[in-house]
């Protein structure tokens, strides 16, 4: 019922979506989790057509990527570096047969963005450089990791063709590379599409 009244645009709140999850997972959404309005607003900008390939940097319990995937002809991809988020999202995929996303273990600094055509961002690397956002003491956080992964994003966005769509969600303006302009924003500004226009030196 839960992932029909997503695919069938009927009306759901995040908390009943978040029943999906257990009380803990429930627990960490507000912050930590993409609400459902905005994954829908954000993963209908990123998909132009059923070829899409849509990387959600941070993909945390897949909450982005399950919605995204149920409201558009989109494939989604989402990386998350805590083995147990992934089994988590694997199994609420598999359980419901949502057929076009797929969940890696890895970390964002061994992923070719290039593999993919647009990218979603909610400020996932914060938790390096704020504690209050660290979800649990199963990573290791540090400013240094904060940069080394904010580069690696800052290069890979660099390297994207001119039109690449990116959607950020209560991110860092400037950890956003600047031939990449703010095309919309909603949510009170929290929620940012932008487009690549123009070219980058690498
Ligand atoms: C704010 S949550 C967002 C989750 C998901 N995108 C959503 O909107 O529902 C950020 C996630 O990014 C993951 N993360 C942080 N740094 C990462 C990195 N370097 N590589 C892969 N995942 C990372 C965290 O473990 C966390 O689950």
């Amino acid at each position: 019922m839960i992932i029909q009244s997503i695919r069938y645009d009927l009306p759901i709140s995040d908390i009943d979506f978040d029943k999906l999850y257990s009380p803990y997972i429930q627990s960490l959404s507000e912050l930590h989790w993409t609400s459902i309005e905005v994954a829908k607003k954000a993963a209908s900008f990123l998909v132009q057509s059923s070829d899409t390939k849509v990387l959600d940097i941070g993909s945390g319990v897949g909450k982005f990527c399950i919605v995204g995937a149920l409201t558009t002809l989109g494939v989604f991809y989402g990386v998350e570096q805590r083995k147990e988020l992934v089994d988590i999202s694997r199994q609420i995929i598999s359980d419901h047969h949502v057929h076009n996303v797929k969940i890696l273990h890895s970390n964002i600094i061994d992923i070719d963005f290039l593999a993919y055509n647009s990218y979603y961002f909610f400020n996932s690397f914060y938790e390096n450089i704020e504690k209050s956002r660290m979800m649990d003491c199963s990573v290791t956080t540090s400013n240094l990791h904060y940069q080394q992964y904010r580069d690696y994003m800052c290069l890979q966005l660099l390297k994207a063709p001119i039109g690449t769509r990116l959607a950020t969600y209560c991110c860092i303006v400037r950890d956003i590379p600047s031939c990449y302009t703010v095309y919309q924003t909603s949510f009170n500004h929290q929620l940012k599409l932008w487009i690549k226009d123009k070219s980058s030196l690498i």
